[in-house]
């Protein structure tokens, strides 16, 4: 094994083993190169007269551009677009995410954890997590409602097995219990991945304060069992929280509360900043020892050297100008707003008595998201009749759930979509 990993592997050892016991084997070999990017990184600080040290072209004291390309970015300065980013990604930005996560997530006030690390927007960030901490056959544990993805990210590319409970209790709330006794039933493997969604992708539901605590006295005591944890925060919609949920991700709850749990948040601005296509997304590690975190990182950016390099320049560009606006927080508040009211719109639709034949809907509070539990109707025949009938698309999951993106759906328009979906169910059920 490369000398530098076998330094951070015993810099984490020597603080935490559990923390190394919880690294995969890639995640065990993982170093951050002492090569060109850090010799390109000291010729910064200090080659004043000749600076021929990167991979890229530079002419009268900036990058080299095509004047046709840099005629559609006049607002940015070609030095923020065409250089390669850090492979850790722009420390402004990285600075700015990080102060934005203490300002939304209070509990994080004076806890330890890392920098966040950019991303090519959180699939990326995930798919460092499977890197880093899975080998074949170790467990991941998660509940029975969620983004299909996770089974690619973590799946099919390493190999995790996935250990499922149901994400509702018979009365509507998280699943508390069942995600314990999931976890427990892997307690002879010693580690477990436990991956947290919320505001949750596909059922629109965050946990509320009391159902927050009962997670983290979970986590406690199954740690305090002896088991290993890794727990991922995927934040993907943080911030669109509606109702009477916890208004902070979980990641700031449990981050450090004990020496086996090793708590990962993974966000981004894809979906909380309506930036889909720009791929920008964060990592982020808590633990109380400065040399876990170092040794993370460093591991995390050589995972990033050997797969992307380094994230876009130009929309970690865009990312930080918006962050850095005076319009930022109230043009953010006006999209809260627009959501916000749909979310609504869509339980006050649901009320209607006429529905009660045709499903039962999920509790939902939060997010992009809802989903119906269809009373016997296939839900994949209601998803292909509504297409082909109606002209209407929602997502199939299962024999009985359907998922509607209120997201997509302007306020006025709902309540012609769900009289549309009912439409659909009837003729199906007659
Ligand atoms: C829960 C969840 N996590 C992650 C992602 C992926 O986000 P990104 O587009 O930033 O990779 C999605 C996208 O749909 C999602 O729903």
């Amino acid at each position: 094994m490369n000398e530098i990993a076998q330094d951070l592997n015993r810099e984490i050892l020597q603080v935490n083993p559990h923390v190394y016991e919880l690294l995969s084997e890639l995640g065990k070999k993982l170093y951050y190169p002492k090569g060109i990017l850090t010799q390109s990184a000291e010729a910064k600080q200090k080659a004043h007269r000749f600076n021929a040290t990167i991979g890229i072209a530079m002419e009268q004291n900036q990058p080299m551009f095509l004047p046709l390309i840099q005629k559609t970015l006049t607002n940015h300065d070609p030095k923020d677009l065409y250089p390669y980013a850090p492979p850790a990604g722009k420390p402004e930005l990285r600075q700015l995410w990080r102060e934005k996560m203490i300002i939304d997530n209070p509990s994080l006030t004076g806890k330890s954890f890392s920098n966040p690390i950019v991303t090519n927007a959180l699939t990326h960030g995930l798919s460092i997590v499977a890197d880093l901490f899975i080998n074949e056959n170790d467990s991941l544990v998660l509940p029975d409602k969620i983004w299909g993805n996770y089974n690619f990210i973590f799946g099919i590319r390493s190999g995790a097995k996935n250990v499922t409970f149901p994400f509702y209790t018979e009365e509507g709330g998280f699943n508390t219990l069942g995600m314990k006794e999931a976890l427990l039933s892997k307690k002879e493997h010693g580690k477990a991945i436990l991956l947290l969604n919320f505001p949750n992708n596909p059922t629109g539901y965050t946990p509320n304060e009391q159902e927050a605590t009962g997670i983290i006295e979970a986590l406690i005591d199954v740690a305090e069992q002896g088991m290993n944890l890794v727990v991922v925060t995927d934040d993907a919609y943080f911030g669109l929280f509606y109702e009477n949920s916890i208004k902070e991700s979980l990641f700031a709850r449990i981050a450090n509360i004990h020496p086996r749990v090793l708590a990962i948040k993974v966000d981004g601005a894809t979906k909380e900043d309506y930036v889909w296509g720009f791929r920008v997304g964060f990592i982020t590690y808590a633990s109380e020892h400065p040399a876990v975190i170092n040794a993370l990182e460093k591991k995390t950016l050589g995972i990033i050297r050997g797969t992307i390099s380094s994230a876009s320049h130009p929309s970690q560009t865009f990312v930080l100008n918006a962050l850095q606006s005076p319009d930022f927080q109230t043009q953010k508040q006006e999209k809260f707003e627009v959501l916000k009211n749909r979310a609504l719109k869509v339980k006050q639709i649901l009320e209607k008595e006429k529905y009660r034949d045709a499903w039962d809907y999920y509790p939902f509070n939060s997010g992009y998201f809802m989903c119906l539990k269809l009373k016997g109707v296939q839900a994949e025949d209601l998803r292909n009749h509504l297409l082909d009938q109606y002209g209407v698309g929602i997502i199939s999951l299962g024999e009985s759930d359907v998922r509607v993106a209120f997201s997509c759906v302007e306020e006025q328009e709902i309540e012609q979509l769900f009289d549309l979906i009912y439409q659909g169910f009837k003729e199906l059920s007659a």
